[in-house]
């Protein structure tokens, strides 16, 4: 027989929330084009992390959550985290939080949704309990780096977070030779008063908002999706070995044209990932040397991204990419070595959570529909340690990463009504109480 532990009741939030939730729209959306500015290139959306425009970003971040009632802080991580407390006479170490947010770096030129969006939501949520309490408090984090764009390795804010980031990834090196844990140190040294990347102890769920950043929702017609897994991913460096010379003396029969080889890698690697069902895998960077119009290549460093729901296919994928390269580089006679950058599993999100968003969303007017992740998430990094869920809210265009993003303001307020539902079942959530196994010792 189980034995049932109570938890304390905890107050819910008194009183009808009668905030405009259409204006508030308007005003979330308003605030990820101010973001937009915040940017190392003129005219395009960078935010990279730790940079002067992920500083500036996470100022007016600040500003409007400390205009929320929040306490704001800043983590040895950059991650910026504002925190609503419970009702006053609660608010103790012990009393559960509920953390909502993203990350406010974007890709190169990307677009102003990404992330962004979903922090923006939290305080917007925040905002639209006017001085209202639940029983619990809330986080609204904003991850400092996602990406992977500056150390070609991501989730570092998440990772912090969660206490997975290790020495090998603190030594990795930027484009400028800058090793993450100098990084860190000069970031803690410019912010006097960061505090440690922990969880506060209470912290018993996550939710992030976000944009789909694909086509499902918009073909089904749907503002909002509740997502059930997110793809694990694959991250490897190549690097093709030939050998240089004169563009205009080398004959075609004596060369070992390194570009070449990478060029016939790449659309061999995009014809094979073509013929698996959901799996998808990306060159998006390549680097030759030693890059001059008449000198044939010498050495071509290139990415590879691989992706799929399922952990075995996708390594098997990636075995398959690398076999390969490695048949293209011994028949052109020349080398091929790699580097697997990163591993990250799928993930199946909580549950629980999923039941409440899918109610919050159902209760929003959304019939809810399960969906899977190709994009990675902060989430995917939270959910082995923390309950996670995540609500996609549509893509018009299933575009992202790209300056064109957008989202559209009825999928916003849609997405607050949904976020306020599940603020409230939440509540009612962590007032259940806890079914537990009897204690195997007990006499
Ligand atoms: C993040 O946007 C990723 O999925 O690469
Ligand atoms: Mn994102
Ligand atoms: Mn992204």
């Amino acid at each position: 027989m189980s034995r049932v532990e109570s938890r304390p009741l905890l107050s819910s939030v008194s009183g009808e929330i009668a905030a405009d939730l259409g204006e508030l729209a308007k005003k979330v959306l308003a605030r990820c084009d101010a973001l937009a500015e915040c940017s190392e290139c003129k005219g395009a959306i960078t935010r990279t992390f730790l940079s002067p425009a992920m500083d500036a970003c996470n100022f007016r971040v600040s500003e409007w959550m400390k205009a929320a009632g929040m306490r704001v802080n800043v983590d040895r991580a950059g991650n910026l985290r504002g925190y609503y407390p419970a009702h006053d006479e609660n608010d103790t170490d012990l009393v559960p939080r509920l953390m909502m947010g993203s990350h406010l770096d974007s890709v190169p030129d990307g677009g102003r949704y990404d992330g962004v969006l979903g922090v923006m939501l939290g305080i917007g949520l925040v905002e639209a309990l006017e001085g209202r309490h639940f029983g619990f408090g809330i986080e609204v984090i904003g991850f400092s780096e996602e990406e992977g764009v500056r150390y070609g390795f991501p989730f570092i804010g998440s990772r912090a977070l969660t206490a997975t980031l290790h020495a090998p990834h603190l030594a990795r090196r930027d484009a400028n030779g800058v090793a993450m844990f100098t990084a860190l140190d000069n970031y803690a040294a410019a912010h006097p008063g960061v505090i440690d990347p922990e969880f506060h102890m209470g912290t018993s769920g996550y939710l992030e908002f976000h944009i789909e950043q694909g086509p499902m929702l918009e073909h089904a017609g749907l503002g909002l999706g509740v997502v059930e897994t997110i793809a694990g991913q694959s991250r490897v460096k190549l690097t093709f070995r030939g050998r240089s010379g004169h563009a205009g003396t080398t004959p075609m029969f004596l060369r070992h044209d390194a570009l070449a080889a990478a060029a016939e890698w790449i659309l061999a690697v995009e014809s094979a990932a073509g013929s698996a069902p959901g799996l998808v895998a990306t060159t998006g960077q390549i680097s030759c040397q030693p890059g001059a119009a008449n000198v044939i290549s010498g050495i071509v460093s290139c990415s590879l991204d691989v992706r799929h729901g399922s952990d075995e296919i996708r390594r098997s994928a990636v075995e398959d990419f690398l076999a390969l390269a490695r048949a293209i580089a011994e028949r052109r006679q020349i080398e091929v070595d790699h580097l697997i950058e990163y591993e990250q599993p799928a993930v199946h999100l909580d549950p629980a959570l999923i039941a409440i968003a899918d109610k919050a969303v159902s209760d929003a007017g959304i019939s809810p529909r399960h969906m899977a992740s190709g994009a990675g998430h902060d989430a995917m990094i939270i959910a082995p340690k923390i309950p996670a869920a995540m609500i996609f809210l549509r893509s018009p265009g299933g575009i992202s990463h790209h300056p064109d993003e957008a989202v559209l303001t009825e999928d916003v307020e849609s997405a607050l009504q949904a976020g306020m539902n599940f603020l409230h079942l939440f509540q009612h959530h962590i007032d259940q109480p806890i079914e537990r196994e009897p204690d195997s010792c007990t006499t």
